[in-house]
């Protein structure tokens, strides 16, 4: 742990709210001298809420009986990802509930297999902790990326909020990932009941340690239906410190891929993932799940889900980046990271 950085990121992360824009125009600034305004646009696709772990913050746990689980044919995954190019998406993210057996991660491969010949898309996966083998196998069949959120930095703390894990199987799952050849993605939430800035500062930290190409954070969002209900986000007061953490992590982290999530939505309707964009994320992931199963995937409440596939949306999308000052990749075209 560098106790240096781990100072200066808390003494960012704790910025007077009055000198926040000042932080926030840094960050936009790094972002744009590292990656430049093109916005690499991501399709996901959540092929299905199937899941065995219990994490004890998220809506489609193990646990939820109210949940209708499903799961997407192949067929249905490959129709989506065959329009993909037409709306300016060159990466598939396939995401889904964490169900390690043999048969499912045979199809995943065989899955991998047909999109790459298919389409040329780059795969990115994100479907939770594997053996080392069938991270290898995954990567043998073409797929180019892996997402795997670290949630928490503090080992204690993950142990509570996730029953099937440790910390240290998790971060072994990054390295095996990087070993197998992967780009990878990791992150965390913001804000989870037991969390401290210090945290917070460390959780960033822990992101350069890796030296991700990818990373995703977002506000934790309880949810009614786990055991966290009713808690509140410990930054419910100053929900602009989720921005701050954005910035932060754009400072220290200026190459990698930032997206504005999803969930930064969800805390402010409409506005929330253009902010993020503004302040420090350049990465924007279209949710591309056929919308008979959108309702069905809510790992928090108030996802925004309507309307966000199509032709209609993804022209409006492209429009809207335009509005934001940004241009939309038009090809398999590379930042300086090159993908
Ligand atoms: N609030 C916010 N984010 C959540 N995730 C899961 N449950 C919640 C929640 N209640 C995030 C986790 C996971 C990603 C897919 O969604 O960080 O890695």
């Amino acid at each position: 742990m560098n106790l240096h950085t781990r100072k200066e990121i808390f003494d960012i992360l704790t910025t007077p709210s009055s000198n926040r824009q000042e932080l926030y125009s840094r960050a936009d600034a790094v972002r744009k001298e590292n990656m430049g305004d093109e916005i690499p646009l991501r399709g996901i696709i959540e092929f299905t809420n199937i899941c065995s772990n219990d994490c004890i913050y998220c809506g489609i746990r193990a646990s939820n009986s109210k949940v209708a689980r499903y799961k997407i044919t192949d067929e249905e995954i490959l129709e989506v990802a065959r329009k993909m190019p037409k709306w300016q998406q060159w990466t598939v993210v396939l995401q889904s509930g964490e169900a390690d057996s043999k048969a499912e991660n045979l199809r995943i491969g065989n899955l991998i297999e047909r999109i790459k010949k298919e389409t040329g898309l780059a795969v990115t996966l994100s479907v939770g902790n594997r053996s080392k083998d069938v991270f290898a196998f995954w990567r043998n069949c073409g797929a180019d990326r892996y997402l795997m959120r670290f949630e928490t930095s503090d080992k204690e703390l993950f142990e509570k909020i996730h029953p099937d894990c440790t910390l240290k199987e998790r971060l072994e799952c990054l390295d095996n990932l990087r070993e197998a050849g992967y780009q990878v993605g990791s992150g965390f939430m913001i804000g989870i009941p037991g969390e401290t800035i210090e945290t917070l500062a460390d959780n960033i930290n822990l992101c350069s340690t890796y030296d991700l190409d990818m990373i995703g954070i977002g506000p934790f969002i309880p949810h009614e239906e786990t055991p966290l209900a009713g808690q509140k986000n410990i930054y419910d007061d100053d929900k602009d410190m989720f921005f701050a953490a954005v910035s932060a992590l754009r400072i220290f982290n200026p190459l990698a891929h930032i997206p504005a999530t999803t969930a930064f939505d969800a805390v402010f309707p409409n506005t929330g993932r253009d902010l993020a964009l503004q302040r420090g994320a350049n990465v924007f992931m279209a949710n591309n799940t056929p919308e008979k199963y959108r309702d069905a995937y809510l790992i928090y409440p108030n996802k925004p889900f309507v309307d966000e596939t199509g032709d209609e949306y993804a022209n409006a999308l492209i429009n809207h980046m335009k509005e934001l000052g940004r241009s939309v990749a038009t090809g398999y075209a590379h930042s300086k990271k090159c993908y």
